[in-house]
């Protein structure tokens, strides 16, 4: 296993990107945003994908991209928050280095999504009720997925030094 490549996992609004950046600069690492990366390569926003390629073509591309990853080491990705659900990239980012589940409450994430809704393609038609459900059916559907980190946090009032150590000592 290459250890020392670190995957933020976690669902839309739980803070894998921000978190990535303080922890890379904290650690001396690379950092990649997944969706980013995406968008850079395909020329086209997440949410043009959506639209003009459909989801089934996104998720083959974020899963070409991500184990385009393969050749990097000392590197925080933060990863979208279907990616470990679709293909094989969970097994694929448990191989490559430590993963690290970022769980939010679900009402913290609805205080969250509620108001940033159109930039995402998955939520932004729905209403604020619609948008609950979601949140919990998806986040159901998810948890097997998440779960399967190699360590789990809670990203309110965790400091990101304590952070880094316990990853550096997983
Ligand atoms: C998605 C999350 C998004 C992005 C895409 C799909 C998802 O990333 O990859 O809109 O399926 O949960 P963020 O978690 O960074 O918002």
């Amino acid at each position: 296993m290459d250890a020392q490549n670190i995957f933020l996992l976690g669902f839309m609004g739980s803070g894998k990107t921000k978190l990535g950046k303080r922890l890379s600069k904290l650690l001396k690492y690379s950092f990649i945003d997944l969706d980013q990366w995406i968008e850079e390569k395909e020329g086209r926003s997440i949410s043009k994908i959506f639209k003009e390629s459909g989801e089934s073509y996104f998720r083959k591309a974020e899963s070409a991209y991500l184990y385009s990853i393969n050749n990097i080491s000392a590197t925080v990705v933060a990863t979208g928050g279907g990616t470990p659900c679709f293909h094989n990239n969970m097994d694929w980012m448990l191989q490559h280095g430590k993963c690290v589940w970022i769980k939010v409450s679900n009402e913290e994430l609805f205080r969250r999504l509620k108001d940033t809704k159109d930039k995402r393609p998955l939520l932004r038609n729905l209403t604020d009720t619609e948008l609950k459900d979601f949140i919990r059916e998806k986040l159901e559907e998810r948890m097997p997925y998440y779960s399967r980190a190699h360590l789990v946090i809670r990203s309110d009032g965790l400091k990101e030094q304590t952070l880094a150590n316990q990853i550096l000592n997983l």
